[in-house]
């Protein structure tokens, strides 16, 4: 799985995805008043809700398990003036971040660690706080969750971001994910038994789905129409189709998923 997870994010595919987004890999949070928001301003928005939630000190050490090219590890090191881990899969991914944290100044707060975040290379109860921004269904639940609680001290806040699989999920939906996006989801009913499971107290869920999916699709056309260039000078062949593909993609997701944000304290 993990292999299958670093070839998709290592393809130029992959890499496409941070340059249309605003330097993330997550979908946007939008309401009311920010419908007009493009996706990179709703990734960061989201982005900041999610360092809204974080509970971390100056100088106190977190754990961002699945980073991405590393733009939300280095929006929380600014916001909390914490120090950052990053662990991803993709080699593209982890030489991009630590080329970011340079640029931004501040490779001495910011580390990100080429490996698999089912064997995090670091003791136990190492950080004070840590998240999995729309990483965790690439992992396997359970298992990250466990690794997860092994690395951070006791007392930590953890913050998930995650996709939900819906009552109404197809078979043919999780089989279509498990091949393309090598992802597995599971219901928000599920987290409770999944965070005890874990060794954390689930403090609360915001399922935040009606800020999430009904924009989803429309706003990605925008975006691949607005970067149209940059998506023909990054992908040679059949671009086309793998903007169908993305927009297929998009649209079964947004049928059979939907979105929550999950906060829990290791015990
Ligand atoms: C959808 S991207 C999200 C990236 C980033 N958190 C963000 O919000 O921009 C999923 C991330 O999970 C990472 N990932 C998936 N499986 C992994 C594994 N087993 N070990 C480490 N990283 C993994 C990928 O490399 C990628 O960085």
């Amino acid at each position: 799985m993990s292999e299958n997870v670093a070839t998709l994010y290592n393809s130029p595919e992959g890499q496409l995805g941070p340059s249309l987004f605003g330097d993330h890999l997550h979908w946007g949070y939008w309401d009311a008043e920010t419908a007009d928001a493009d996706f990179a301003a709703a990734s960061d928005r989201l982005a900041q809700i999610m360092i809204g939630k974080t509970v971390i000190g100056p100088d106190q050490r977190f754990i961002d398990i699945g980073c991405g090219i590393g733009q939300p590890a280095i929006m929380l090191a600014k916001a909390k003036g914490c120090r950052v881990d990053g662990i991803t899969i993709s080699s593209y991914q982890q030489q991009t971040a630590t080329a970011k944290a340079k640029a931004a100044g501040l490779e001495d707060r910011l580390h990100f660690i080429l490996g698999d975040a089912l064997d995090i290379p670091r003791e136990d109860q190492t950080y004070d706080g840590g998240w999995f921004f729309e990483s965790i269904f690439h992992m396997g639940h359970a298992a990250a969750l466990r690794e997860a609680s092994r690395v951070l001290k006791p007392g930590a806040t953890l913050v998930i971001a995650d996709l939900q699989s819906r009552p109404t999920i197809t078979t043919e939906f999780r089989e279509f994910v498990n091949k393309h996006i090598h992802s597995t989801f599971v219901a928000m009913e599920d987290y409770p038994r999944l965070m005890a499971d874990a060794g954390f107290e689930l403090i609360g869920i915001d399922d935040i789905t009606d800020n999430v999916m009904p924009y989803l699709v429309p706003k990605l056309k925008e975006t691949l129409t607005k970067y149209d260039m940059v998506i023909k000078d990054t992908i040679k062949e059949d671009s086309d189709k793998m903007l169908d593909n993305w927009i297929y993609m998009f649209e079964y997701m947004r049928d059979n998923l939907g979105y929550m944000l999950a906060t829990a304290r290791k015990i």
